[in-house]
């Protein structure tokens, strides 16, 4: 065996870093997810201050935990496909060591302006433009170690989770590069290089390929490694693999309009969007379908699994929110659900049944690899976790459909002489108990969190303990 192949001649350090972190990152963002769920439940956890506030925190939470949390698990699991699939190290140990601690200087700036209230007032893109340069210089190294490796690998053959990963890379560095143009006027004040309808539609194309690309492509690539691996079974076709990834990202980047129905955006672009994520469906369903026709002939194995019962309960969230989004793409459709609570239970639906579900099977397999374990520490608090998980998303998504539905019919009831039936604040009381509900959604969730980081530090604990006992003894 050539010592390429073998695991030391790999560098987990770093995968061994974003692992961590991505725990440590998704319990603060999720926290942060029940906290403003909870002021929107009680207005006066605002405390009155201006750093504490709904509308400073909010984009608090969509940073740390697509950024942050999110960020670091496509870190470490392309970081660990990519060297085992190509059977080759990481091209530079000095450049992967800059992306982890680059991106967590990103992490902790985004911490601590977004709360003082400097922000761009793009949605997801939210950093003043001294932090956007450090997120260009890091997404570029990134990009180097990504494709460096990929370049001197052992085989002829590049496996497909890469060319997700790849995909992923190389759109996230032009969106972010081109919606982050902007003229400074101060170290912590930019204005858009862009105006009006112009702004908004680059926004959106950025908005939505962040969806298409941060939070889908990558991990799709992390489902083609880690459902065949955990399931013992060769991905189901990868002809239908490569068909997947070219449609996907021919199709994805031309869905954004879809956010600005009935604005001044042109009507033409309004609707190429709506028919665009029309199509979209196919690509999508056609991903979920080969992940989940790869447990052929092993079903059996979700009654002893729960890491594998996490990847495909992800999957079908997936293919479930992917559903729904054409759906809410459709103009009349979404004359009803914009601006409602429809739409933060479809991000969800995602966010939570997809991103962190497939994240978190996909850590658990890794974790204990590259700690040198055998498995986890507990098998019963994994299980104990994914129950949690599960039911979080589903009492978070149900509370907001209900709640969606019912502002948007309210909302849209008028008299007959055309004055609103209903003021906004009876919307809002309605609202309520939803909001409940979702708080209670949100508190499963971060509550299986924890025990998720209760089950690292004691694998970890042990793989310190169990290397020193190795080395004892060899000595
Ligand atoms: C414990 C889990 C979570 C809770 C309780 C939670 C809660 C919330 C709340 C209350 C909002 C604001 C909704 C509003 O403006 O009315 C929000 C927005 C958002 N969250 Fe979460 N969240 C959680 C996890 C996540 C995760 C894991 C992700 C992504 C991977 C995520 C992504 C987002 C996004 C993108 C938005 C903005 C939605 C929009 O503007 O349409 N959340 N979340
Ligand atoms: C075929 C796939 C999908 C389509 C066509 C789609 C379509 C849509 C539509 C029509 C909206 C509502 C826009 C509005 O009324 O403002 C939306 C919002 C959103 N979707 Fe999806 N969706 C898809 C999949 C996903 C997935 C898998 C995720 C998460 C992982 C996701 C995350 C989001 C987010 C974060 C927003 C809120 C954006 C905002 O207003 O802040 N979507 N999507």
């Amino acid at each position: 065996m050539s010592t390429a192949t073998t695991p030391t001649a790999y560098n987990y350090k770093v995968v061994r870093q974003f692992a961590v972190m991505t725990v440590v990152w998704g319990i603060v963002g999720m926290a942060m997810g029940v906290f403003i769920a909870s002021q929107l439940v009680w207005p006066e956890l605002n405390f009155g201050l201006p750093w504490t506030t709904f509308g400073r925190l909010r984009p608090l939470h969509t940073n740390a935990v697509i950024f942050a949390f999110g960020g670091c698990a496509l870190f470490a699991t392309s970081y660990y496909v990519v060297q085992r699939t190509s059977q080759a190290r990481l091209v530079s140990d000095g450049l992967a060591a800059f992306t982890f601690w680059g991106w967590q200087a990103v992490i902790v700036l985004a911490a601590v302006t977004l709360p003082m209230g400097l922000t761009s007032s793009k949605e997801y893109a939210e950093l003043e433009w001294p932090i956007d340069i450090l997120i260009a210089v890091v997404w570029v190294s990134y990009a180097l170690v990504f494709f460096g490796t990929i370049m001197k690998r052992k085989m002829k053959h590049i496996y497909v989770g890469n060319w997700f990963f790849g995909g992923f890379i190389i759109t996230v560095a032009v969106l972010h590069i081109v919606n982050s143009m902007a003229i400074p006027v101060s170290l912590t004040k930019s204005y858009s290089l862009y105006a009006g309808a112009t702004d908004a539609m680059v926004q959106w194309w950025y908005g939505h390929n962040a969806v298409g690309f941060f939070l889908t492509a990558g991990f799709l690539g992390m489902m083609y490694y880690f459902v065949p691996k955990q399931a013992e079974r060769p991905i189901y076709s990868y002809r239908l693999s490569i068909v997947h990834f070219w449609a996907l990202i021919a199709i994805y980047i031309w869905a954004g309009p879809h956010h600005l129905h009935y604005t001044a955006l042109p009507d033409w672009a309004q609707s190429l969007g709506m028919v665009m994520s029309l199509i979209l469906l196919a690509p999508s369903w056609g991903g979920m379908i080969n992940g989940m026709m790869t447990l052929s002939g092993a079903w059996h194995k979700l009654r002893t699994d729960p890491i594998l019962r996490f990847l495909v309960v992800a999957l079908a969230f997936y293919g479930m929110s992917t559903f729904e989004g054409p759906m809410m793409a459709i103009k009349t459709v979404n004359a009803l659900s914009h601006y409602t609570d429809w739409t933060i239970g479809h991000v969800h639906a995602g966010a939570l049944g997809w991103v962190a579900m497939i994240s978190i099977g996909s850590l658990y397999h890794l974790i204990p690899k590259v700690f040198g374990r055998e498995a986890m520490y507990s098998t019963a608090l994994i299980n104990t976790h994914f129950w949690l998980a599960t039911i979080g998303t589903v009492l978070y998504i149900v509370s907001m459909w209900v709640n969606g539905i019912t502002q948007g019919l309210m909302w849209r009831a008028v008299n007959v002489d055309g004055t609103p039936t209903y003021s906004f604040v009876e919307a809002l009381e309605a609202s309520h108990y939803g909001f409940i509900v979702r708080a209670i959604g949100g508190a499963f969730f971060l509550i299986g969190m924890l025990l998720m980081a209760y089950n690292v530090w004691r694998t970890v604990r042990h793989s310190k303990a169990a290397n020193l006992e190795a080395a004892a003894q060899t000595a």
